[in-house]
C-alpha cells in the first residue's frame, strides 16, 4: 500500500510541478519576447506619462496594448500583478517530488554501489546540504566583488557548475546526480526570484511611495540574476526530462555529457534572445548544433559485433542460463506480482514471468544491463559474469 501511495503523491506531484513550471517559464519567455519587440510610442501623451516602449498583439479573440514605462508610474497601480508564485510552487512541487521520488527510497535511484559507497542517509544528506551550499556559493559569488565584472562572474559561476556535476556524478547513480544538478540550478533560479528579484522590485515600489530615488543597486542586481535565469532555463529543463533518456546519464562519461548538453542549452539561449541582432546571432545556434552533434557521437551504441567478440571463443549462451539470471535479479520487481519492497505494480508494466517476455525484450534487457541500469540500484545484486552472459545471449540472438 505505501508504495501505492508514494505512486499518486509522484503522479500529482509531477502533474502539479510540470504546469507550475510551464506557468513560470513561459511567463519569462513572454517578457523577453515583449521587451525585445516594444517601439516607442508615437503618441506624445504616452510619452508625457513616461511609456518607453508598446506594442500591440492580438490572441484569444482580443486586441492587447502593452505598454512599458521606463520609471515607475507616477501612482502605483492597484492591483499590480507580480508573477512571483509560479516560481515558488515550482521549487516546492520540485523540492515534494525530490523527496518522494528520491529522498524517499535513496537506494533506488540515488545510490550506485558502484559509484560510491555511501549509505541511504548519506546519499539524502549530501543532496540537502549540496542544494543548500550550492546556493549559498553562488549567492555570495554574485554580491562578492566579482560580481561586479560579469564576464569574471559567468566564468567562475560556469567553473562551480561544473564542479557540481563532476562530484554528483561521483557519488550518486547518473539518474541521481543529473536530477540534483537539475535541483541545483532550479533552486539557485526561484532563489534569485525570492531573495533578490521580488525584493527589488518591493525597493522600486516603496521607493516611489517614500517619494524618494530608488536604491539603484537593487535593479542592478535584479537584472543580473534575471539574465542568469535565462542562461539556466535550456538547461534545467533539459535535466528535467533527461531521466527518459538513460544513454545520458549512463555513460562512464556522463558528467561531460551533462556539462556538454548544458552548454548547448545556454548557447541556443544567446541566439534565442540575440535573434534580431544581426547575423552574429545565429552562431551560438550552430555550436550548439555542433556541441549536440558531438554528444550524440559520443553515445552511440556501439555494434554488437565488437562487444561480443571477446567472447567469441565461449560457448553458446542458452536460453535456460539467461532465464536463470533474470528470475533472481529481474522479476522481484518485474513480473505481475513483485516480491520487491516498495514495488506493487512491474515498473513500466515490464514483466519477465514468461520465456516469450524476456524473449521480445532481449534488446532493452541487453541495453539495460550493459549499461548498468538494471537491476535498479543493483538491489539484487547482479554480477559482472551474468551481465555479460546476457550481453553475449542477445548479440547471439541479434545475429540469428
Ligand atoms: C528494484 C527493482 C528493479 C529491478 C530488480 C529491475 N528493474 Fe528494471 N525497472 C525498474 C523500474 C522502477 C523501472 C522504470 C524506470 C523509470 O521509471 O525510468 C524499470 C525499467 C526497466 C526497463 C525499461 C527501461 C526504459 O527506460 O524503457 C527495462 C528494459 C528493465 N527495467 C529491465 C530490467 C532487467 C533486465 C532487470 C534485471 C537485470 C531489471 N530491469 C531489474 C525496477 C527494477
Amino acid at each position: 500500500m505505501p508504495s501505492y501511495l508514494f505512486e499518486w503523491l509522484s503522479l500529482l506531484g509531477r502533474w502539479l510541478h510540470i504546469i507550475v513550471a510551464m506557468a513560470w517559464i513561459g511567463a519569462s519567455f513572454y517578457f523577453v519576447w515583449l521587451d525585445n519587440h516594444l517601439l516607442a510610442p508615437t503618441d506624445p501623451q504616452l510619452k508625457e506619462k513616461g511609456v518607453s516602449g508598446e506594442l500591440w498583439a492580438v490572441h484569444g479573440g482580443g486586441f492587447y496594448n502593452a505598454q512599458k514605462y521606463l520609471l515607475t508610474p507616477d501612482t502605483i497601480p492597484s492591483p499590480l500583478h507580480w508573477f512571483k508564485w509560479e516560481a515558488y510552487w515550482t521549487w516546492l512541487s520540485g523540492f515534494f517530488l525530490l523527496c518522494v521520488v528520491y529522498y524517499s527510497s535513496p537506494t533506488l535511484y540515488l545510490m550506485d554501489p558502484s559509484v560510491a559507497n555511501i549509505s541511504p542517509v548519506q546519499a539524502v544528506l549530501i543532496g540537502l546540504g549540496s542544494l543548500g551550499l550550492g546556493t549559498f556559493l553562488y549567492d555570495r559569488l554574485c554580491a562578492s566583488p566579482i560580481g561586479n565584472d560579469s564576464r569574471r562572474l559567468t566564468l567562475v559561476i560556469t567553473l562551480l557548475l561544473i564542479a557540481a556535476a563532476y562530484g554528483y556524478c561521483h557519488v550518486y547513480s547518473g539518474r541521481g546526480a543529473f536530477i540534483h544538478m537539475g535541483a541545483l540550478m532550479g533552486t539557485i533560479m526561484v532563489a534569485n526570484v525570492f531573495f533578490v528579484i521580488i525584493p527589488g522590485q518591493r525597493e522600486l515600489i516603496l521607493a516611489k511611495m517614500e517619494q524618494r530615488p530608488p536604491d539603484p543597486r537593487h535593479a542592478l542586481r535584479g537584472k543580473q540574476r534575471s539574465v542568469h535565469n535565462t542562461y539556466f532555463t535550456l538547461p534545467v529543463v533539459f535535466i528535467m526530462i533527461s531521466h527518459h533518456y538513460a544513454m545520458t546519464y549512463a555513460h562512464p562519461y556522463n558528467w561531460l555529457i551533462l556539462i556538454g548538453l548544458c552548454f548547448a542549452g545556454a548557447l541556443i539561449r544567446i541566439s534565442f534572445v540575440a535573434r534580431h541582432k544581426g547575423p552574429l546571432a545565429k552562431l551560438p545556434l550552430i555550436v550548439a548544433a555542433l556541441l549536440l552533434a558531438a554528444v550524440a557521437y559520443v553515445l552511440a551504441p556501439p555494434t554488437p559485433t565488437t562487444t561480443a567478440s571477446s567472447n567469441k571463443a565461449l560457448n553458446r549462451v542458452s536460453f535456460t542460463q539467461v532465464q536463470s539470471i533474470i528470475t533472481n535479479r529481474c522479476t522481484p520487481c518485474h513480473s505481475a506480482n513483485p516480491t520487491q519492497p516498495g514495488f506493487s505494480v512491474a515498473p513500466k508494466n515490464i514483466q519477465f514471468n514468461r520465456a516469450e517476455q524476456i524473449l521480445s525484450m532481449a534488446q532493452p534487457i541487453y541495453e539495460q544491463t550493459s549499461k548498468r541500469i538494471m537491476p535498479l540500484g543493483n538491489l539484487t545484486g547482479i554480477t559482472e559474469e551474468e551481465r555479460q552472459l546476457i550481453a553475449q545471449w542477445a548479440t547471439e540472438l541479434e545475429k540469428k
